[in-house]
């Protein structure tokens, strides 16, 4: 039995909630401009006392229920984010505590925005060579944190959620092919400048808002379209697949212009998008599982059904897999 299945899924979105209408009134922005250039509406915001751990938990245990899996049959916990608890420890190790898997491993991957698409390939990896029978694997941000809500330009497009999933071993294999990159020349295209090893905090670095995500929106934007189309093609050749063998394309949701363009080049009509950007907009690491989490509560995916993971962020990273649902 060398295969891996999703065998439940699950997600959290905090209640409060952030319109185009809200940010008129704090920004020279309007709802009109936000709608036409990203196709988002709205962004579910993280309470004060609200970390990403917590949005974690709230959508492991709504994986776990939906999949009546009980916390003690996971043999590992992965949470992919950008916005953890603390730079360390690693998120995953409070989040394993906190749902009473304490001595189980636990880790966290950064990869931004791609680290759904990473983790999907690591925890099947981890699976498919007999090392763990079930993994829960968790995309999660509170981005509201770390972004500048006086800047227009990124203050519209980040909202806070997590989505999870539970993989394990399967005899029948739904990983069909991973394509991944990562190209770091320039990693201040889409970064949180301050509080690493580069550029610790100080009073300097603070006034200078250098504790906020900062982005070059144009350049990423052409890369998110060329990566998604590239990674996309190249995880389908290697798994044997043509375009029209695909009924879902579950992409990042960063932008919909971005969707929309890849998706035209790959020839995906509008019904095989799964696209949920106007509800939460751009949740980074969570936006792929919150997407399918939802897709599948609506009853769009079936049994054998082909789908297509795609993603792209900081780093910058980009990454597709495809994936026969089980
Ligand atoms: C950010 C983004 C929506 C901006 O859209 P765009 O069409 O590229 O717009 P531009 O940056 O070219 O700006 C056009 C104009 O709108 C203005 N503008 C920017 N944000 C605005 C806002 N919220 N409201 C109104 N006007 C805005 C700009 O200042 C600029 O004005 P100017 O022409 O007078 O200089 C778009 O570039 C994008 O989505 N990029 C990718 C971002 C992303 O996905 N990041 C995460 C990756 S995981």
């Amino acid at each position: 039995m060398n295969g891996v299945k999703i065998s439940a899924v699950g997600h959290y979105a905090p209640a409060a909630i952030l319109t185009n209408e809200d940010l008129e009134k704090t920004l020279d922005t309007s709802d009109e401009w936000i709608t036409t250039r990203t196709g988002m509406k709205r962004r579910h915001i993280a309470a004060p006392d609200q970390a990403t751990s917590d949005l974690c938990i709230a959508a492991a245990r709504d994986a776990l229920q939906n999949g009546k899996i009980a916390t003690a049959d996971i043999d590992c916990f992965i949470v992919a984010t950008s916005t953890p608890d603390y730079p360390f420890p690693a998120t995953a190790c409070i989040v394993a505590a906190q749902l009473g898997a304490t001595g189980k491993p636990a880790f966290d991957m950064e990869i931004a925005c791609s680290g759904f698409i990473y983790g999907l390939t690591m925890a099947s990896g981890l699976i498919r060579a007999g090392i763990y029978s079930r993994v829960m694997l968790i995309g999660a941000e509170s981005l509201s944190k770390i972004v500048d809500r006086t800047d227009r330009s990124t203050a519209i497009l980040f909202g806070d959620g997590a989505g999870a999933v539970v993989l394990e071993a399967s005899a029948e294999n739904s990983f069909l092919s991973s394509e991944l990159g990562a190209d770091g020349r320039r990693p201040e295209m889409l970064c949180l400048l301050g509080g690493g090893s580069r550029r610790p905090f100080t009073a300097e670095s603070l006034a200078a808002g250098e504790q906020y995500l900062r982005m070059e929106g144009r350049e990423i934007f052409k890369f998110a379209v060329t990566k998604m189309i590239e990674s996309t093609g190249i995880a389908l050749r290697n798994a044997g697949l043509q375009k029209s063998d695909v009924n879902w394309l579950i992409p990042h949701q960063a932008n919909r212009r971005i969707i929309d363009a890849a998706a035209k080049y790959l020839d995906m009509p509008d019904d095989k998008v799964i696209v949920n950007i106007e509800e939460y907009g751009n949740t980074s690491a969570a936006s792929i599982p919150i997407a399918l989490s939802e897709a599948l509560h609506a009853g769009r995916i079936k049994a054998g059904d082909i789908i297509v993971f795609v993603g792209f962020g900081g780093g910058l990273s980009w990454g597709a897999v495809t994936w026969r649902w089980a």
